[in-house]
């Protein structure tokens, strides 16, 4: 199976890499425009008033700047961030802990907040609505609720999947920020400051070689960077040209158009085996052998929005371009195979 590129578990020297081609101002954070704007206003307003920033939600695939832009708003707003996961919250106590921990202003980021259990969630409510949070302590005949107060704080969310949110929560945001997928253009700006920052001679080319087949995907875009360089060291003299961009990229698997093994998989599983569809998201998962989550986030919202394939009531389908692109021909409005 090809190497998983997306939320592969990096290693340290590659995470602390990570760490800096993370932008930390917005004035670094290349594309998202609308949601760059909206955020910087947000920020603003509230320095302006000497306010606390409100509540932020942010949506979106993974590896397009969710956590990048948590920590830009607490480098914007001039406070601490403190981070934590939605899962790896698992009693109301731990989140007591981290809320009263916080200082008036600062960012609570929690990752995945679309896993947190319900019960802790529960307990968020008041805490962002009123920051105040009552627990519960002792049991049985002395158990007895007390409320904390706790300082003004921002929470910023992140998820993947905001539509499992519940509506209680999702409705205590004040700003809900939902990001998409990059401009082949803004993921040659980020490939090319990347290899300032990493000391890697690349030509406009290459650049736009490797932003073309990133997936839309900042993440991707500076791991394909990545991988290109070794090639280029080993293959080639170091410098990083079309040639070379896309040699390397082809050695990885990665077509010209940006998708990798496993897109290709899904696409191929759809038209071979379900003729195209409508096959329900199960059956097509045990059929790719990944996670029916995994394609849900990962790989289906991509292939969506570069029109492969399509979402109907009845399963994912197939479109048009995907039969071209596989050099096959559609028959009927069921999609038969000729
Ligand atoms: N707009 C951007 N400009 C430049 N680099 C970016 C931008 N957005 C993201 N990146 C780069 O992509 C990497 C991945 O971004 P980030 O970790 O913020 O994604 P994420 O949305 O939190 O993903 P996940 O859902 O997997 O947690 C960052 O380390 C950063 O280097
Ligand atoms: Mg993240």
């Amino acid at each position: 199976m090809a190497e998983r590129l997306i939320n592969d578990g990096l290693n340290k020297p590659d995470k602390d890499l990570d760490l800096r081609l993370r932008p930390s101002r917005f004035r670094d954070f290349v594309g998202q425009k609308k949601a760059r704007e909206r955020l910087e206003l947000f920020v603003q307003a509230a320095k302006g008033r000497g306010d606390v920033m409100e509540h932020v939600l942010l949506s979106g695939p993974p590896g397009l700047g969710k956590t990048t832009l948590a920590y830009i708003l607490g480098e914007e707003m001039g406070v601490n961030v403190k981070c934590t996961s939605g899962p790896v919250i698992d009693k109301a106590g731990d989140l007591a802990g981290l809320l009263t921990g916080l200082e008036r202003g600062d960012i609570l980021f929690i990752d995945e907040i679309h896993r947190m259990q319900r019960a802790v969630e529960e307990y968020l409510y008041s805490a962002m609505e009123d920051f105040v949070i009552d627990i519960m302590i002792d049991q049985g005949a002395n158990a007895r609720s007390v409320r904390l107060n706790l300082q003004p704080f921002t929470l910023v969310g992140a998820t993947t999947r905001s539509g499992l949110l519940s509506a209680p929560l999702r409705s205590r945001f004040g700003l809900s920020i939902r990001l998409d997928y990059y401009e082949a253009a803004e993921l040659e700006l980020i490939a090319k400051r990347s290899s300032r920052i990493l000391d890697v001679d690349v030509d406009d080319e290459g650049a736009r070689e490797i932003a073309g087949r990133s997936r839309g995907t900042p993440r991707i875009c500076n791991n394909l960077l990545r991988r290109v360089r070794d090639f280029a060291q080993v293959k080639a003299d170091g410098k990083i040209t079309r040639t070379v961009a896309d040699s390397a990229l082809t050695m990885l698997d990665i077509d010209e158009h940006g998708l990798d093994e496993m897109d290709k998989r899904v696409l191929e599983t759809i038209l071979h085996r379900f003729n195209g569809g409508p096959v329900g998201l199960s059956s097509l998962a045990v059929s790719v052998g990944e996670e029916a989550d995994t394609i849900e986030e990962v790989y289906e919202p991509f292939l969506i929005q570069q029109g492969y394939l399509k979402r109907t009531p009845q399963g994912r389908m197939a479109t048009e371009l995907c039969y071209r692109r596989f050099g096959l021909k559609q028959e009927g409005p069921q999609g038969r195979l000729i």
